[in-house]
């Protein structure tokens, strides 16, 4: 119970990735808010109070700066208080860069990007008045590597990555741990969306052959946000089976 009397803030945990973040947190004793569009999640909520924990699900859009202010003063007010964000809401738009409009590429950036920024903003000025903090956010191989018809994602991808690094060095002194994980390719709806021949060329690819689970990255993202990494920050830590060995 390495995280008991802990609140934690998961973005995006109506589902996939979030959804078994917000239950790994919740199972190491975290009160766990979850915020997403254009459902609030309200399922995940009862499962977590299901394990007589706090839990509420609000919809927020996190690429709106006045609805991401707002959501961390509710938090802070349903819970007493704000310890943990894991910014995980995320969203695709593929398609190649030479064809991709400046809608498919700005929503991704907004949404990515902008989001991982408004929240860490908001819940900073909270932090600071904690003993400790920790902000976990969901980066990708691809804003490592880069993939063709991902430009926006690959982008806004790489882009947390220097967030995450800058808001690490800005908050150490208030013990407040800023850290990302990269995850490859993981069992989600975003890669069950993919074509048939592009999973094969992927499984291909991975040295430990099968794709990940959500429950190995939530695992990860877990010992990021608990005191078990205490000397750990501003990591970008890659969780994809050997893909990029
Ligand atoms: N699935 C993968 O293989 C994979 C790999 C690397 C990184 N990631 C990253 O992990 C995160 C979760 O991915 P997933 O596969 O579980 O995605 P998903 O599509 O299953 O879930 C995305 C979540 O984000 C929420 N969301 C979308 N737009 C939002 C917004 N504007 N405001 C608030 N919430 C919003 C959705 O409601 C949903 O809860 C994303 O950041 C994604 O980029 C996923």
């Amino acid at each position: 119970m390495q995280l008991k009397n802990k609140v934690a803030l998961v973005t995006g945990g109506s589902q996939g990735i979030g959804r078994e973040i917000s239950l790994k947190l919740a199972s190491m004793g975290a009160n766990v808010a979850i915020c997403s569009i254009p459902e609030a999640g309200e399922d995940v909520a009862s499962e977590i109070k299901k394990m007589s924990l706090n839990s509420k699900a609000y919809i927020t859009d996190v690429s709106n700066s006045e609805e991401t202010k707002k959501l961390i003063e509710n938090v802070v007010s349903d819970f007493g208080g704000l310890d943990i964000l894991i910014n995980n809401a995320g969203i695709t738009r593929d398609g190649l860069a030479i064809r991709m409009s400046e809608d498919d590429f700005d929503k991704v950036i907004a949404v990515n990007l902008k989001g991982v920024f408004n929240c860490s903003q908001a819940a900073a000025k909270v932090f600071m008045k904690n003993e400790s903090s920790a902000i976990v956010n969901l980066s990708s191989v691809i804003g490592l590597h880069g993939n063709a018809g991902q430009a926006n994602y690959a982008a806004s991808k790489a882009g947390v990555i220097g967030l995450t690094k800058t808001f690490a060095k800005e908050l150490a002194k208030r013990t407040i741990r800023v850290n990302a994980v990269a995850p490859g390719f993981i069992k989600t709806a975003m890669t069950d969306a993919l074509k048939d021949n592009v999973k094969e060329t992927i499984l291909d690819q991975i040295p430990l052959s099968r794709l990940g689970t959500t429950k190995e990255v939530a695992s990860l993202v877990g010992f990021l946000a608990s005191d078990m990494s205490s000397y750990i920050t501003g990591q970008v830590v890659v969780i994809d089976g050997g893909l990029f060995i």
